[in-house]
């Protein structure tokens, strides 16, 4: 096993603590070879009500790096829902539409997928600290993760721009907590320096560990489909480290026989946070960072660690990036939550994403769909009570209000006939 520079190969040790290669590249990890995997395996792990088996990430360790089963910090994770859904399918216009829900993993989004991985590398090399930047999920999941690995964690956020119940969740776990005047996007550059001087073992996604982690999402979703392969697979895109992931895990599923055909990947990004969109419309041939805003508070960021490794996903899998405005996002999201499955705003990205994909002819009404939800409706209160109630501003399109009346049978006939 070791890790390889995708700008100009360099090798280095698999246990090095370097998250970026000497001339700047990021790190993938290249794990032992080995031959075709028979996918059957998986049913029969499907059994196990502990130890690894049990995590919809470890199940699938034919994928990940080896640890000693004590060396795995596990919850377990993953064993998420995949939502048949027929109207939202019909609604957007495609055959068929299956949602992944990555908002039902143990702390409420898909980073512990690579969490556990990353996080059980640490204990490995005997890290004594760990530490990320974030836009609220990471960190909830870092700490949450760090305490069952009795680790102390220290979390960057951008003060004043993540949702109250990421916050208040990584309070909760008992992470120490250090809020930047400034956007994620710096909080990234001081935690990057941090972890160089200071030693400090780095749980953000430009760590090649949690990469392999949420290569599981795709996997875990191709086994709930029996292996069979959708058209497309929609997931919103921020720091893009998910799609660096899929874009991996696809092509080490192929090399190993799992697969013989490989989806397309659609990335979506909010309007104002789109600097991978607006390198794709470049083809590739310029990438602009940009100051970044957006409702979806989780991928307000301008400049993606892992672009490169996002690039070539969408270059391998013929793939598509879309951006959509902050209304689109609102209103797909308020479609997803009314359906009873609900997610944060910037999952919602993907039903917006897939929506315009259709409008435009790039997905086809023929296509069947696997759009990946990234994180809970209960993440972000904040975002659901403006668009229904407006707060100072008009309400959404599909505003959904609570009605006050006195105690009285009266009033309550009033309301239920209107
Ligand atoms: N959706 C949610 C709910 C997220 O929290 C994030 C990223 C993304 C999508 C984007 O995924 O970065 O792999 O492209 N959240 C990070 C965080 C940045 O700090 O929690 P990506």
């Amino acid at each position: 096993m070791e890790l390889v520079c995708v700008s100009c190969q360099q090798r280095y040790d698999a246990d090095s603590l370097r998250t970026r290669c000497d001339c700047g590249g990021l790190l993938d990890l290249i794990l032992p070879e080995s031959g075709a995997v028979d996918v059957s395996v998986y049913n029969t792990r499907l059994r196990a009500w502990r130890g690894p088996d049990s995590s919809g990430v470890w199940r699938y360790r034919e994928f990940l790096p080896a640890f000693d089963e004590q060396q795995i910090v596990s919850r377990p994770e993953g064993n998420t829902n995949l939502y048949h859904a027929p109207e939202i399918a019909r609604d957007v216009g495609v055959a068929e539409l299956w949602l992944k829900h990555e908002g039902e993993n143990p702390t409420g989004s898909f980073k512990d997928r690579g969490m556990t991985v990353a996080t059980s590398h640490a204990v490995k090399v005997g890290a004594t600290m760990v530490a990320c930047a974030s836009t609220g999920n990471t960190s909830a999941s870092v700490a949450s993760y760090a305490a069952f690995a009795g680790l102390p964690a220290v979390v960057f956020v951008p003060d004043g721009k993540i949702s109250a119940a990421k916050l208040g969740q990584t309070v909760a776990y008992g992470a120490r907590i250090i809020q930047i005047r400034g956007d994620f996007d710096a909080a990234m550059r001081l935690v990057q320096d941090a972890s160089r001087e200071l030693g400090i073992y780095l749980l953000n996604s430009i760590n090649p560990y949690r990469i392999e982690g949420q290569k599981t999402i795709l996997i875990e979703l191709l086994h709930q489909l029996d292996w069979t392969i959708p058209d497309w697979i929609v997931l919103p895109g921020g720091n893009l480290g998910n799609t660096a992931a899929i874009g991996k895990a696809l092509a080490e599923l192929r090399d190993r026989n799992a697969i013989n055909k490989s989806p397309r990947v659609a990335v979506i990004q909010a309007e104002g946070a789109s600097p991978f969109y607006e390198a794709f419309r470049s083809s590739f041939r310029s990438f602009e960072p940009m100051d970044a805003d957006t409702v979806a508070s989780a991928i307000r960021i301008g400049n993606p660690v892992s672009y490169e490794k996002a690039r070539r996903t969408i270059e391998r899998t013929d793939g598509v990036v879309e951006a959509v405005t902050d209304t689109e996002i609102m209103d797909a999201k308020a479609l997803i939550d009314r359906s009873g499955i609900g997610c944060e705003p910037a999952s919602a990205a993907t039903l917006a994403g897939l929506r315009k994909l259709v409008r435009t002819g790039v997905i086809s009404p023929a296509a069947r769909v696997a759009g990946i939800l990234t994180g809970h409706v209960m993440k972000d209160a904040e975002a659901v009570m403006t668009y229904h109630l407006g707060n100072g501003t008009s309400p959404g399109r599909f505003a959904n209000q609570p009605v006050v009346i006195d105690p009285e049978m009266s009033q309550l006939r009033e309301v239920l006939q209107r």
